[in-house]
């Protein structure tokens, strides 16, 4: 199912390459939760703070040969908790596992880092994706962007079960 897809951390080079494949896979959401105007918003900023997930080691990618397709990464998120950041699948190649794998990757990271919760600021599109993964919903949040709002569902994962398999 991942065949010829390969995972690597991005590097500041990649920036264009992957704010290509996030506008993509905005451009492939639908008007269902979000309108046109929400959408337009999310599409002028997919990731806020992306260089800097870059920068900190914190933001994988998905490949297709060299070319990005797909990334995710986190960040601290208070004691024990890590924040999911920036999940998107170009939509060409959506419904491959690259999601999965991608997050799967990210929480052994966070695992690593000795973190023990797993807490997701989802778009609501996203939210089935997140419950197949684990992730249980357990409260609502807005994203302030450029002045449009933006509502997201929040969900959590203990990370116990990366962290055993890292030690395994
Ligand atoms: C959400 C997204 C990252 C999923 O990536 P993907 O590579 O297509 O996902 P996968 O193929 O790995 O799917 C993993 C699981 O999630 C499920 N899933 C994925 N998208 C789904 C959706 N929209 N509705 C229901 N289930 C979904 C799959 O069926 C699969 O379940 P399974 O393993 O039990 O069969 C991708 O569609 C995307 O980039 N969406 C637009 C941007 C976005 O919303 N990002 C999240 C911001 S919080």
């Amino acid at each position: 199912m991942l065949n010829g897809i390969g995972f690597r951390l991005a590097v500041p080079i990649d920036h264009a390459d992957i704010l290509a494949f996030q506008r993509a896979a905005v451009a492939g959401v639908g008007c269902g939760h979000y309108t046109g105007k929400e959408l337009a918003a999310w599409y002028c900023c997919p990731a806020p703070g992306l260089a800097e997930l870059i920068w900190s080691g914190r933001y994988l990618l998905a490949l297709e040969g060299w070319r990005p397709v797909g990334g995710a990464g986190w960040e601290p998120a208070g004691p024990g908790a890590g924040r999911v950041r920036a999940v998107f699948v170009h939509p060409d190649h959506a419904g491959r596992g690259i999601g999965r794998a991608l997050m799967e990757r990210v929480e052994v990271a966070m695992a690593a880092a000795g973190l023990v919760e797993a807490v997701v600021p989802a778009l609501i599109e996203a939210v089935p994706f997140y419950r197949s993964l684990g992730y249980r919903e357990v409260g609502d949040g807005c994203f302030d962007l450029a002045g449009v709002s933006l509502a997201y569902r929040i969900l959590r994962k203990p990370l116990e079960a990366g962290a055993a398999a890292l030690a395994a």
